[in-house]
């Protein structure tokens, strides 16, 4: 794996082994793409200040997040059918993070289940929960995931409505999906895939099929889907959650300074400034373009994390110097998992790691934990908030 230097180099490889319509599953953003794009552009907006004529022969990446030690600031995701860019994916993808010392977070909408995940590593992983209508179902969802040793929930705030994909229409990848000959195709295009699949635990969400009332096959399941996302959740339902949940709470797609504060006064331990990787609500600003707003209404109170467009370690440093507790990846450790497999989130572990590591260094820092505004220069974007 020399030659694969950046995550781009992993996406290439996954766009070749992974069929089409679970590629463009990943690879893809709602409407017009407008915020998935301006995720990743609005990077450049950042400049890092470089200081030289510093010690900076010993260097630290670790921080802490949610009170353990993470030794890069970064935690997987959480990402659905998971599983379908590789055969146990969210298992691989669980053992490559615990193996480099960084949480994961599994999505209720896995493939892989709470227990198989559990069965299959040592250390507790995050778990996210969409809130569905079926309230039997989420009571028992909470009380598996506990069970399973996991201590830190993610409570998604933006996906009550979904946002339309076109590719994932075009591919025939919404509920219930239709099972046509050009899948067949993609399918049979990719043998090595394939033939994984064949080996693989599970083929459809492991956490709802068996737990649902009602359903027990793929028709009933793709059907209490398609209807269980809760339109009418707000914050009040918050409590309901956090009375049945003993660890800790954060609450993932805040993307506006009030709101980031509700989340405060409530007493969340934390949020992640996030719009689901650009997937939901096209046109809204790009995370990292928000993220100092949030910071300077929130301060201290609990820990703010960003996900959305963070492809290197120059990214990760920027979210850090603007305030960020850490950030959180999807895309980047899907291409790895469908370029190799558990290999392939390593590496594309290690592509964080080495970039963050160096431009640490070049900054003239030697700790992340120092890292602050006076190591960038950034556009003013307070033109978002207008009173
Ligand atoms: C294919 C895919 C599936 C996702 N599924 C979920 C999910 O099940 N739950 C969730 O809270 N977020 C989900 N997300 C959003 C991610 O958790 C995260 O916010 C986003 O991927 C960050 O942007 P990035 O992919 O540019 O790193 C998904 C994202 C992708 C790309």
């Amino acid at each position: 794996m020399k030659n694969i230097l950046n995550v781009s180099d992993l996406q290439n490889i996954a766009r070749k082994r992974v069929p089409k319509m679970f590629y463009d599953y990943a690879d893809s953003g709602s409407w017009r793409e407008e915020t998935y794009a301006a995720n990743q552009n609005d990077f450049s907006h950042i400049k890092f200040k470089q200081r030289v004529g510093v010690n900076i022969d010993k260097r630290s990446l670790e921080k802490k997040f949610m009170g353990e030690k993470v030794s890069i600031p970064v935690a997987l995701a959480p990402v659905g059918l998971c599983g379908m860019q590789h055969r146990d994916g969210e298992i691989l993808a669980a053992q490559a993070s615990e193996e480099f010392g960084i949480p994961f977070t599994l999505s209720t909408m896995s493939i892989c289940s709470i227990e198989d995940v559990a069965e299959n590593t040592k250390n507790s992983f995050w778990f996210q929960l969409y809130v569905m209508r079926d309230k039997e179902f989420i009571t028992r969802l909470l009380a598996r995931a506990q069970d399973a040793g996991c201590k830190v929930l993610q409570i998604t705030m933006d996906l009550n409505i979904i946002g339309q994909r076109h590719a994932d229409v075009r591919n025939g990848l919404s509920a219930p999906p239709r099972l046509t000959l050009s899948h067949i195709k993609q399918v049979l295009s990719r043998p090595t895939w394939a033939l994984g699949m064949l080996r693989a635990k599970r083929h459809v969400f492991g956490n709802v099929i068996g737990h649902a009332k009602g359903v027990t096959d793929n028709a009933s399941l793709w059907s209490w889907v398609a209807e269980q996302f809760d339109a009418s959740f707000s914050w009040k339902d918050l409590d309901w959650i956090r009375n049945q949940w003993k660890g800790k709470i954060i609450l993932k797609g805040i993307m506006d300074p009030e709101d980031a504060l509700r989340a405060s006064k409530l007493g969340y331990e934390g949020i992640v400034v996030s719009n689901h990787g650009g997937r939901q609500l096209d046109g809204a600003p790009a995370t990292i373009s928000v993220l100092p707003y949030i910071i300077d209404k929130v301060g201290n109170e609990m820990e703010i994390y960003m996900d959305g467009g963070v492809r290197s370690g120059q990214d990760i440093c920027k979210a850090l110097c603007l305030g960020a507790q850490g950030v959180l990846i999807g895309r980047p450790f899907l291409y790895g998992l469908g370029a190799y497999g558990k290999k392939g989130v390593t590496r594309c572990l290690e592509i964080m790691r080495d970039s963050l590591d160096e431009t640490l260094g070049l900054l003239g820092e030697t700790d992340v934990c120092d890292l602050g505004r006076n190591n960038i220069y950034y556009k003013n974007y307070k033109e978002f908030f207008l009173e």
